[in-house]
This record gives structure tokens, sequence and C-alpha cells, in this order.
């Protein structure tokens, strides 16, 4: 009996191991940058702190941060950077224990009179798009107008800070803004995408998961009926003869699959040992 459950507690392991790996590969889950303030460029000598999330392995709670695909010497969750330089600029990614590398953030850092700050540069269908016309020195500016494509949408006499509360394909583009301040100014141009969803992938999505389900039970299924008849087998055997069972190790699928063919003649068998008991119970 003890190779009979080694066959099974091995099976179901192999089959949890199978399972969470194609879960994975599925789904992995990515590493999440946060920024504070949230906006993808700033000015030189401005403040901003990258936050990454994600899950950890137990007892290491240490984070790696990539500037151009390079490793940066910060293990921390948090990467702040209190007075940017301009050479500061670049792709950032993060990554923890238990995920794969975040997306990249775009990080620009800046020397200008008149930055148009995003809240990304990516998105995906749905989500909102905020805008700041924002002044070097954080100086006031009004008459502040807001342009995708070189054509204006928005105009604000004093508030600088425009949302999109959900944007769709038609926001993307090249957005920048101008305002007046001691003069006229215009900020540089930034490219904005936002990626449709496509009700494809949701299909293609649950159909997989709903494969992986099904094999997985239609093997813990056979799994388990293979052992049943396995001991039952076992049983006949030793009444048989005690030295035909050495030789009986479950480890190759040739081998699975005679045991499946024996098991049903085994059914056909089982049949008439219980009509032989009901016919002696009256
Ligand atoms: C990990 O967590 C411990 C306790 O929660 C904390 O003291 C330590 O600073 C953290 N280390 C990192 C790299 O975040
Ligand atoms: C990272 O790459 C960008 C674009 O290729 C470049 O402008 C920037 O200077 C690079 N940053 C660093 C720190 O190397
Ligand atoms: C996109 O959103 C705007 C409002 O922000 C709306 O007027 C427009 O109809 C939307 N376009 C599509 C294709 O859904």
């Amino acid at each position: 009996v003890l190779h009979i459950s080694d066959f099974t507690a091995r099976q179901l392991g192999g089959d949890m191991w199978l399972l969470t790996a194609l879960l994975l590969w599925a789904d992995p889950t990515k590493a999440v940058i946060t920024l504070q303030p949230p906006w993808v460029s700033v000015f030189q000598d401005e403040q901003v702190t990258l936050l990454c999330e994600g899950p950890q392995r137990p007892g290491d709670n240490s984070t790696r941060w990539f500037l151009n695909g390079t490793a940066i010497q910060t293990s921390t969750s948090k990467y702040s950077i209190t007075a940017a330089r301009v050479s500061e600029s670049g792709e950032y990614r993060c990554q923890t224990g238990l995920s794969v590398p975040s997306d990249p953030v775009q990080l620009e850092i800046r020397r200008d009179w008149l930055l148009l700050q995003i809240s990304s540069r990516v998105f995906t269908e749905g989500e909102p798009l905020t805008l700041r016309c924002h002044a070097w020195k954080n100086k006031l500016v009004y008459n502040v107008l807001f342009y995708q494509n070189g054509k204006a949408f928005q105009f604000s006499p004093r508030n600088s800070e425009f949302t999109i509360q959900k944007t769709n394909t038609s926001h993307n583009g090249v957005y920048h803004c101008s305002g007046m301040g001691r003069h006229h100014y215009t900020s540089e141009g930034v490219t904005v995408t936002v990626k449709g969803t496509s009700p494809t992938p949701v299909w293609f999505n649950i159909l997989f998961y709903l494969s992986v389900g099904i094999i997985f039970l239609v093997n813990t299924v056979l799994c388990v009926t293979i052992h049943k008849e396995l001991q039952r087998k076992k049983k006949w055997n030793l009444e048989v003869s005690l030295a035909s069972d050495s030789g009986k190790k479950v480890t190759s699928h040739l081998q699975k699959d005679r045991y499946l063919e024996e098991e049903v003649n085994c059914l056909e068998q089982q049949e008439q040992p219980q009509e032989k008991a009901q016919q002696k119970n009256p």
C-alpha cells in the first residue's frame, strides 16, 4: 500500500506543480511603480519618489531597481530623488522577490519654463489621465490652454490641472500646453498612448483557465480511480499469490495505461462477486 500511496502523492504533487507553473506562466505578477507626486516628468531640482509594489519572498523584502536596464544601488521599496538631475532621466523598472520586472516608467527631468506633466504615458482604455501645466519654480500661470495634436481642447483661466476621467483611443496623441506668466510660454509635447481593450483576450483567458481546471479535474479523478483499483488488485493478488507483488512500481505512462485497461476488466470481474453476495443473502 505504501508504494501506491507514494504514487498517488507524487501524481497529485506533480499536478499541483504543473497547475501552479501554468497559472504563473499565464498570469505572472508584475511589480508596479507608483510615482509621488504622480508626474512622469519633473523640473530639475524637484523631488520625486518611486514606490515599488509586488509580492515578496518570505523573509526577504528587498526590491531591485533598474535604470535603463542597469541595476542601481537601492534595495528599499521606496526610491527617493530629492533634487532631480537631468542625468537621472531614463527608464525605471523595479522587481520584488516573487514578481517579474515592472512595466517601465519613463521619468524625464527637464530644464524649461513650462512643463506639461502627465500621470502616465501609456493607458488602458477607461483609465483616467491627469494633465498639469506646471511652471518653473512653481510660478503662477494663467489662461492655460491644453492642446492635443496641436488643437486646443481645454481652457483654464486659473487652475492648471485637467483630468480626462475615462480615456479611450481617441485620446491618443501628442499633448502640450501654453500659459501666461511674465511672458507667454509654451511647453514641449508629450506622447500619450491609450491601448484599446479587445474582448478576444478575455475569452482566451476564460478558455485557458477552464481548460487547466478540466485537465486538473480529469487527472485527479483518473488518479484516484487508479489508486482504488490498484488497492483492489493488490488484495486479489495477495489472495492468489504473495510473491507476484514485487515488481509493481508504477512509474511509466505505459504501465499506467496497462492499469487503465486492466481497470475495465476489473470492473467487469467486480460485478460477479457482488452478484454472488446478493445470491447468498436471501
Ligand atoms: C524589511 O522589513 C523589516 C521589518 O519589517 C525592516 O526592518 C527592513 O528595513 C525591511 N527591509 C527592506 C529592504 O525593506
Ligand atoms: C537612459 O536612456 C535615455 C534614453 O536612451 C537617455 O536619455 C538617458 O540619459 C539614460 N539615462 C541614464 C542614467 O543613463
Ligand atoms: C471618448 O471619450 C470622449 C469623452 O472624453 C467621448 O466624447 C468620445 O465619444 C469617446 N469616444 C469613443 C470612441 O468612445
